[in-house]
């Protein structure tokens, strides 16, 4: 794969994607407004106020929202869905016609686990959207066989635009099977923008009873052509440039694979065979295998998709030198501390890391640093 720049297209596409990749860079910085849908509650107008720079469009400004929900006594979660769960709307439209006021909504006195999640870049995620889901099942079997001790696993899920069972790849606990499906998830979600997929309004603060008063009760994008458009951006969006092998970062690279992280931080995967020249077997390094790996404390504790409280996809880590904070809820802002709260799984690369020397510990470093 060639080596582009952040914010541009991948290589190989035909005209008519480019094309379809400008209109969908549009709709991912268009303003949503209450007369095209926005709310009634929802997190921010438009994908790229969190989706920003640096370095381009589709990267993250950090921005971070909140998930909460209840654990119950014997292990059950509950996304506490009936006073608003599972997910935060911070904002809200206001007064409306009639005199109604939709008020941002606030963590019920129910939940007793509540998380930051912080926003992802999405750069390059059409290459993993194009990675058949017998990929992800074959780096789980060989980590099960190899390494036991950090093994992952595929999450199961409902492809929502299919109703059959696939991988899920996207979303820190790899909650969604598809850039389709993600799209269609985030506009109803963080916009509140109804879409075919996604055809009902977030109930506010979970009272269904507010939507009589929502000033755009029809379907705000009945044909999903926006859902298509962001789609579209993510699918055509180039990864982050490769690292450049010179020097220490070349040594950093060989420790990342001896002390384990390369088990999980997978640098290289290749997608299918494609009909679009652009998907057709590409090798890409997002240093990720997409899985569910039980990271002990490290976990957020919610319960999502297939997830478990305490499992977490592999962050990929090509763009993290652009990354402000780290982990889910930002609680890292270096990267030593990010592999200090490495657990469970992640323990033993852990303490790996804390026993190199110096100058394997230097070179780990700027090679992490290179990414
Ligand atoms: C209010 C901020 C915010 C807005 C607006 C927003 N996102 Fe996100 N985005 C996030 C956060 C936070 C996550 C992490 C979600 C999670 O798993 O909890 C995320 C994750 C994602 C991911 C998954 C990335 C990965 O590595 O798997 C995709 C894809 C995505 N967003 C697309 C979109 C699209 C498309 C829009 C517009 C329709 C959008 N987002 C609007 C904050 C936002
Ligand atoms: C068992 C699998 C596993 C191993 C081994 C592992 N990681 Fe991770 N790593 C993860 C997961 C899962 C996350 C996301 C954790 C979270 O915040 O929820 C992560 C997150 C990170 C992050 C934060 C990325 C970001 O953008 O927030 C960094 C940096 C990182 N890992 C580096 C390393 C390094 C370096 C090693 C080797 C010393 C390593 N990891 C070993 C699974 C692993």
């Amino acid at each position: 794969m060639t080596n582009g720049r952040y914010g541009e297209p991948i290589p190989n596409l035909t005209a008519d994607e480019l094309t379809r990749f400008a209109a969908g860079r549009n709709a991912f910085i268009k303003l949503e407004t209450v007369n095209t849908g926005l709310g009634p509650v929802f997190n921010e107008p438009f994908c790229s106020d969190c989706h920003d720079s640096p370095p381009a469009i589709g990267g993250t400004n950090q921005r971070f929202e909140t998930r909460f929900g209840r654990r119950a006594p014997d292990g059950g979660f509950d996304t506490l869905t009936s006073v608003g769960g599972p997910l935060l709307h911070d904002h809200a439209i206001g007064t409306v016609d009639g005199g109604y006021t939709f008020v941002p909504e606030v963590v019920p006195s129910e939940a007793n686990v509540v998380t930051s999640r912080r926003t992802q870049p999405v750069f390059g995620l059409g290459l993993v959207d194009a990675t058949p889901a017998a990929v992800f099942a074959a780096l789980a079997q060989a980590q099960a066989l190899s390494t036991p001790e950090a093994a992952g696993r595929t999450a199961m899920v409902t492809d929502l635009s299919t109703g059959q069972p696939a991988v899920g790849k996207f979303g820190w606990k790899a909650a969604d099977a598809t850039l389709l499906v993600f799209s269609g998830d985030a506009a109803l979600n963080e916009i509140g923008i109804t879409s075919p997929q996604f055809p009902n309004e977030v109930c506010p603060q979970g009272d269904c009873t507010a939507l009589a008063f929502n000033p755009e009760p029809g379907m705000n994008d009945p044909g999903g052509q926006d859902v298509a458009r962001f789609t579209d951006f993510m699918r055509f969006l180039g990864p982050p440039p490769a690292p450049q092998l010179v020097g220490a970062v070349v040594q950093g690279s060989k420790v990342f694979e001896a002390v384990g992280c390369a088990v999980c931080h997978v640098p290289t995967l290749v997608t299918g065979p494609n009909s679009d020249l652009a998907f057709d077997q590409v090798a890409y390094h997002p240093y990720s295998d997409f899985l569910l790996h039980d990271m002990g404390t490290l976990g957020d504790g919610i319960d999502q998709g297939d997830a478990r409280g305490s499992e977490m996809r592999t962050q990929p880590l090509w763009g993290l030198s652009f990354q402000g904070r780290l982990l889910h809820d930002g609680r890292a802002t270096t990267v030593s501390e990010a592999i200090a709260a490495h657990d469970g799984q992640g323990a033993a690369a852990r303490d790996a890391f804390a026993t190199l020397d110096a100058a394997d510990r230097a070179a780990l470093l700027a090679f992490l640093a290179a990414l």
